[in-house]
């Protein structure tokens, strides 16, 4: 199939990008590089050994999207910004990215003939729930922006599926953790907020504390409980996926592995990935957090037989291959052979007669 990847060249798109390529599909990215890096498709490239025809610009270019959705049989959205504390500062930056970036999309696909659609959707529009693990039928209660944004994007999506017939999967991803094995495409560090990135950051900064917020929670250890999922499962999740897009519907799946993970696991994780033990400080609950937060992903299994297989111990030795060889991330090109960077696509030349 001829695939087109928006966001290819970010944290999880590079990985999406990296296993379409290896399964033998065309890929197209559409990428604004504005927290992606080409440098990230120049490795895909050279993993894949097979190039991919990538659209430097904004989703909301028509006429650049319009050039890359030639030939295109099914999209795979990624293209958003996804900070949810950044999201609460300057929320009007995710309602014109998110938002807007998804509602051109559509346009654009439906002027171009293109009806099949991946899209990564968040626990985040989950919110706090009482009802642990969280089924797709939860009601949504999004408390970021960034959250709202996701749930508009599936509501589009919805409306999409009724009135115009299209396929759809939204895939509620939990919290991506890892790296490639090779430890040359990853998650930059200077862009995660998660916890592994922190606590690796930490490792690695002698004077850097890690603070771990709240103690006291109804959990086994009274710290918080979190679903993460390996990059790479949740990669293969996108494949998985594509076989969903033969019939018009809209399918909504969790994306997690159901086995939720605290604080103090995490920690103890990165001490044996990395042989350190992790400097840390007990402070008090932060404002908005929750105890716990865990996929049910029973529907994904069984609907499509999803199955996430790398646990824990992979997740964060993973991350901590790509963090030492990368310390920089995508700047640190001197530690990898030189690899040319991906030329990008001149939309005009694809504007052409197409559909
Ligand atoms: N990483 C997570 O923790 C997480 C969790 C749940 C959902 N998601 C969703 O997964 C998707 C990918 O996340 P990621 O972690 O790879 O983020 P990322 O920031 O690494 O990648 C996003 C990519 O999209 C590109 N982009 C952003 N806006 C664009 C636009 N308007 N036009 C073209 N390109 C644009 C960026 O340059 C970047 O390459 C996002 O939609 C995000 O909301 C991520």
């Amino acid at each position: 199939m001829r695939l087109l990847v928006t966001g290819g060249a970010g944290y999880i798109g590079s990985q999406v990008v990296l296993d379409l390529l290896q399964a033998g599909h065309d890929v197209v990215v559409v990428d604004d590089f504005s927290t992606g890096h080409r440098e990230a498709l120049a490795r895909v490239q050279a993993l894949a050994g097979r190039t991919c025809t990538v659209f430097g610009g904004d989703v909301v270019d028509r006429d650049l999207l319009f050039g890359a959705l030639r030939g295109v049989d099914a999209v795979f959205h990624l293209a958003a910004f996804k900070m949810v504390g950044d999201s609460m500062d300057r929320p009007e930056r995710y309602f014109r990215n998110n938002v807007g970036g998804m509602a051109a999309l559509l346009h654009t696909m439906q002027e171009a003939g293109v009806h099949r659609i991946v899209y990564s959707s968040s626990a985040a529009v989950y919110g706090a729930q009482r009802q642990m693990p969280i089924q797709e039928d939860a009601p949504l209660r999004p408390e970021s922006p960034y959250g709202l944004s996701k749930a508009q994007g599936e509501q589009m999506l919805e409306w999409m599926v009724q009135r115009r017939k299209w396929s759809a999967v939204s895939l509620r991803y939990f919290n991506p953790v890892g790296a490639h094995p090779s430890g040359s495409i990853g998650q930059p560090f200077e862009s995660a907020a998660s916890l592994v990135p922190r606590v690796l950051m930490a490792l690695t900064d002698a004077n850097a504390r890690l603070a771990i917020f709240g103690t006291d929670y109804d959990t086994p250890d009274g710290t918080c409980l979190r679903d993460y999922i390996h990059v790479c499962d949740l990669s293969r999740a996108h494949l998985v996926a594509l076989r969903a897009l033969d019939e018009p519907a809209h399918h909504i799946f969790n994306v997690g592995t159901g086995r939720p993970h605290s604080v103090r696991e995490v920690l103890a994780a990165c001490a044996r990935a990395t042989g350190r033990d992790v400097p840390f400080d007990e402070g008090p609950r932060r404002a908005g957090d929750i105890a716990s937060a865990v996929a049910d992903p029973g529907r994904f299994q069984r609907t499509m037989g999803f199955e996430s297989h790398l646990g824990l111990d992979e997740m964060v030795s993973s991350a901590w291959r790509w963090w030492t060889l990368n310390p920089r991330g995508y700047e640190d090109r001197e530690r990898l052979p030189e690899l040319a960077l991906p030329e990008l696509a001149d939309p005009s030349r694809s504007l052409a007669p197409a559909f």
